[in-house]
């Protein structure tokens, strides 16, 4: 166990087992918050959620390979772990769990878990195979970890959608709690992704939450869903980002097509968009924003 920020940070399985099974016999229950670093205010928001319903609090930071494409920012994404630990433990967060590729995926690693349905659709249709990344690498943590519980954020409102789905089919004893989406004084949600925009870019991606929360109010006050979110898409777009992998509405519930009759049921307004990167990729930005349908007269 190393503890270079007065953070106890464990990086196989075996330490952390000791470490959790430490706190069982003491009777004391597990919260735990998984990231994959360059932690910000919305992953801290997790860890205050985890230590409030929870004895201990566990923070994971793994850069999982299997969710990203082979186009994707993997190599990019931002890797921090120092400024992570002292986040982490200015919070209260009682240990790092920091495993390496290695050690989540031996050598002769060959399974897989793949959540249908709820998968196929926005993300999962423009990230193929992501979410088959996620859910294994989820159930890994969680099967490593053993927490009574997990907080997930809302900014990903789909990933939190298929974690439910994936707790509830395996049978899997964790609660999943959910924190709400944190935002810049601009609106714009926090994101790992962000410090790689440019100035420039940074001022296009604050349009995203208000081209949301526009037409999340055009909805909720009963206008037509399609010629709104064409519309939407059509912001965005002039907006300057340079590409909408999509703006759709749908049911919270299981991420089903919004129903024209669902009049007071609790529905999304769900987007992704990209900026392009100077070293050839691209920054993928996803928000969403919650409305309710109005009562048919
Ligand atoms: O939300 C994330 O940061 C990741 O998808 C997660 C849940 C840590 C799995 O790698």
């Amino acid at each position: 166990m190393t503890n270079a920020s007065a953070l106890p940070v464990v990086r196989t399985v075996a330490a952390l087992r000791e470490t959790v099974a430490g706190w069982r016999a003491a009777g004391q229950s597990v919260g735990f918050a998984p990231t994959m670093g360059a932690l910000h205010e919305g992953h801290l928001s997790l860890i205050d959620a985890a230590r409030g319903a929870a004895d201990r609090c566990v923070a994971s930071v793994f850069v999982n390979p299997t969710q990203f494409g082979p186009n994707e920012d993997f190599a990019a994404y931002p890797r921090t772990e120092d400024a992570d630990a002292k986040l982490l433990a200015g919070r209260g967060c009682d240990l790092l769990y920091a495993p390496s590729a290695d050690e989540m995926y031996p050598a002769g690693f060959a399974t897989e878990i793949s959540v249908s349905g709820v998968t196929e659709i926005l993300c999962g249709a423009s990230r193929p195979g992501h979410f088959d990344g996620v859910a294994t690498v989820v159930a890994k943590l969680f099967n490593q970890v053993q927490p009574d519980l997990a907080v997930f954020g809302e900014k990903d409102f789909q990933q939190l959608q298929v974690i439910r789905r994936l707790v509830a089919d395996l049978d899997l004893p964790v609660r999943i709690l959910s924190a709400p989406t944190v935002r810049e004084a601009d609106g714009l949600a926090m994101s790992s992704r962000n410090r790689r925009l440019t100035p420039a870019q940074r001022e296009v991606a604050a349009r995203l939450n208000r081209v949301l929360k526009a037409t999340a109010e055009a909805l909720a006050a009963g206008e037509p869903a399609k010629p709104v979110l064409n519309a939407g898409a059509d912001v965005l777009k002039e907006a300057g980002f340079d590409g909408v992998d999509y703006l759709e509405a749908r049911m919270e519930d299981g991420l089903a097509p919004l129903q024209e009759g669902a009049g007071g049921q609790k529905a999304r307004v769900l987007a992704a968009v990209r900026l392009n990167h100077d070293d050839g990729g691209d920054v993928r930005l996803i928000d969403n924003w919650p409305f309710t349908r109005p009562q048919a007269r």
